[in-house]
């Protein structure tokens, strides 16, 4: 994605994909647009991990346990005891899912030792059967065509390069397979889109101090967003990488957004 100019007080231009608005300054110390950028987001989730299951509950009231087992349903829809990737798999939460509903192999890869700890500990518990690895979303350490179903859930939001970590999908996606992302999106509209903006900058650093002693922690998701496509521009980013049948679904009227791409299949070529 073309870098844009983050200085307070500029306009995003429409490449965006939301309505033009104006952006914050940018103060967060777990954000910033430059080779920092993966430190400080491992940093962050380093520390968050040990509330992290606790914490989506309380701020999505539950809700993203639906839209997860959402995602997972679409991107195994049809697909015979498929290899399923959940890439930025945190906790586990999808890879639990995925191996629930009949994957014939499951890999959570994350860059977070942290967060990979809190799955391993589930997965021992008994949630689900899967690998789990540290890798890296910019450099999946995997063959071409490696996986029928790939998910990502609130993970592309945080990488630093958006249209490498999408091609790296495409890439280890096998023909005939499916991938699917799930992440915050933005509402069509300029009023619904400032009333989100307005919820999400309010009630985070709450969420953030209440929990983390920090309210950098949870306000770096508004942040973040700000820079982030979401929805419509990461349609644009998977037909670009190659993926075909392109679409996206919106959940809770635009504020989180589902994408599917597929590889075409050997026999559809
Ligand atoms: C908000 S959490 C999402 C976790 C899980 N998918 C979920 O939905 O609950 C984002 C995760 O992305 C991981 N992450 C961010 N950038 C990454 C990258 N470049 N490679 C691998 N993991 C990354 C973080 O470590 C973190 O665990």
């Amino acid at each position: 994605m073309p870098e844009v100019s983050r200085k307070p007080g500029a306009v995003l231009p429409p490449a965006d994909c939301s309505p033009t608005h104006i952006v914050p300054p940018l103060t967060n110390k777990y954000l910033s647009y430059d080779e920092e950028r993966a430190p400080k987001v491992r940093a962050m989730f380093s520390r968050l991990a040990w509330r992290y299951d606790l914490v989506n509950d309380v701020m999505s009231f539950g809700l993203h346990r639906l839209w997860k087992r959402q995602a997972v349903e679409i991107a195994l829809a049809g697909l015979d005891r498929p290899r399923v990737l959940d890439l930025c798999c945190g906790s586990g939460d999808l890879c639990f899912l995925a191996s629930g509903m009949g994957a014939a192999s499951v890999i959570g890869a994350d860059f977070t030792l942290p967060m990979l700890a809190v799955a391993r500990r589930r997965k021992l518990s008994g949630e689900g059967r899967c690998s789990l690895t540290q890798a890296d979303a910019l450099r999946l350490p995997f063959a071409d065509g490696s996986f029928d179903a790939i998910t990502i859930s609130y993970g592309l939001r945080n990488v630093a390069d958006l249209p490498r970590a999408v091609s790296e999908m495409r890439r280890v996606l096998a023909p005939g397979g499916r991938c699917v992302v799930l992440d915050f999106g933005k509402p069509e509209g300029t009023v619904p889109g400032f009333l989100y903006r307005g919820f999400l900058r309010t009630m985070m650093p709450a969420v953030g101090w209440l929990f983390h002693g920090d309210p950098e922690t949870y306000l770096y998701i508004p942040e973040s967003l700000e820079r982030f496509p979401a929805q419509r521009g990461v349609e644009r980013l998977m037909r670009e990488a190659g993926f075909e049948r392109v679409r996206h679904e919106d959940r809770l009227l635009g504020t989180m957004g589902i994408n599917v791409g597929e590889a075409l299949g050997r026999t559809a070529i």
